[in-house]
């Protein structure tokens, strides 16, 4: 007998009707503060605001050894974020500068152009399915300008990223996410090694800073430069698109938000934090270093802890009707990037993303419904298709 609750439930995987997961993670924080999710290895969620805003800063009990709650012991080594301070702090400080909010505006036009093409390509059509048709392409492009890579290598990005959640490929998802993975590192590779035959101008050109950036007084190791670009394109891409999925679905669905945010772009900023909030797109993992009892959950060290932001965005403890999208919520002060040293390095980009994608659509698109007759289904965090219409 365990004096603990335990559960088995597929997060990730759990499929229905848009918000099943959120619905689902509000009725596990009103039943349990914490309980033991037996799927895989099995790990401990925590669901609760105060306690997962605790963990997130308490780095030498909670490590970012894995950030996955099924996988403790990764193969792969994302930097900066499976390192623990104080070495943590050594590969993020070099990154710092290119996602800077100043940094960000000189990415702005360029994403801002982005969108307008995309969206050129397929409006004087009347419909599109918006994953596809828009939410895979922004992120890649964002990533190729950002990373000064050629913007035709961006369907390359949107092709891994797919493989690698699994929804090409089917029945072989896993084998076929770990060979997209390794598709990903051999291209950057080879961008590195034509950057180190023919460097640019390191203060605007990525690649050429970072071969030059110093890490503890010296240079990136090859598997190092390596283990940070893969954590570019892995954290910029599917977090981006789910998220203005998110977002596109629900102002599909409710004509009064959609009129306001068309009527007044003022309100923009503002919309996009609460449907990060509302809509949260990642939970991260941590592992346990040592024996505790963590107001009461008995963790043993070496257990995986998921701390479910998508469960503490929603907590009414700290949102007032947590469920009811508020586009002028104020205070907002929701943790979807995160809440310790890990938080987001790419917030300030995908917020400005995120903002110029609304804007650039209303503009174009201000009135839009969900295609008739369509099944939207969410897996997980995701929805599986999104068509629209505006005929
Ligand atoms: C809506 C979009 C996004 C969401 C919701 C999101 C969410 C997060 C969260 C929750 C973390 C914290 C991880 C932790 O605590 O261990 C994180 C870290 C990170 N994100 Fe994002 N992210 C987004 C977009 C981006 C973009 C566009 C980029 C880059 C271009 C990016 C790059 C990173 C990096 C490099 C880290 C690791 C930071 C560190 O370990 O110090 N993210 N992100």
């Amino acid at each position: 007998m365990t004096d603990f609750p335990v559960l088995a439930v597929d997060l990730n995987g759990m499929a229905g009707p848009p918000g099943t997961l959120y619905r689902t993670l509000d009725q596990l924080r009103a039943d349990h503060r914490f309980f033991w999710n037996d799927v895989a290895q099995g790990h401990w969620v925590l669901t609760r605001f105060a306690d997962i805003r605790e963990a997130f800063q308490t780095p030498e009990v909670f490590s970012n050894h894995s950030i996955v709650a099924t996988d403790p012991d990764p193969a792969y080594r994302f930097l900066p974020s499976l390192t623990d301070p104080p070495v943590h702090m050594k590969f993020r400080a070099p990154l710092a500068r290119w996602f800077s909010p100043h940094s960000v505006e000189r990415y702005k036009p360029g994403m801002r152009e982005s969108c307008r093409l995309i969206i050129e390509s397929f409006v004087e059509e009347g419909e599109v399915e918006f994953l596809a048709g828009f939410a895979d392409l922004l992120p890649a492009q964002t990533l190729t300008r950002i990373i000064d890579l050629p913007i035709s290598d961006a369907p390359f990005f949107v092709d891994c990223a797919n493989r690698i959640r699994g929804q090409v490929g089917a029945r072989g998802a896993v084998s076929d996410a770990v060979q997209a993975m390794k598709d990903i590192k051999g291209y950057f590779v080879e961008v590195l090694s034509d950057r180190r035959a023919g460097p640019k101008d390191p203060t605007t050109d990525f690649l050429s800073y970072m071969l030059e950036a110093q890490v503890d007084g010296r240079p990136f190791e090859e598997e190092e430069l390596l283990d940070t670009l893969m954590t570019l394109a892995f954290g910029s891409l599917d977090t981006t698109k789910t998220a203005m999925s998110w977002s596109t679905w629900h102002l599909a669905h409710h004509p009064d938000d959609r009129g306001r945010i068309a009527r007044d772009p003022t309100l923009i900023p503002s919309a996009v934090e609460e449907f990060l909030r509302a809509y949260p797109v990642v939970s991260m993992a941590r592992k346990v270093t040592r024996d505790v009892d963590f107001h009461g959950c008995p963790m043993k060290r070496g257990d995986m802890v998921l701390l479910s932001i998508q469960a503490a965005t929603r907590d009414p403890e700290v949102f007032d009707e947590p469920d009811h999208v508020r586009l002028d919520r104020t205070p907002n002060r929701h943790i979807a990037f995160g809440a310790s040293e890990h938080r987001c390095l790419g917030s300030h980009l995908a917020r400005a993303e995120l903002q110029i994608a609304m804007e650039e659509w209303h503009r174009r698109i201000p009135d839009y419904r969900i295609a008739e007759g369509a099944e939207i289904r969410a897996r997980g965090p995701h929805l599986e298709a999104l068509p629209l219409t505006w005929r």
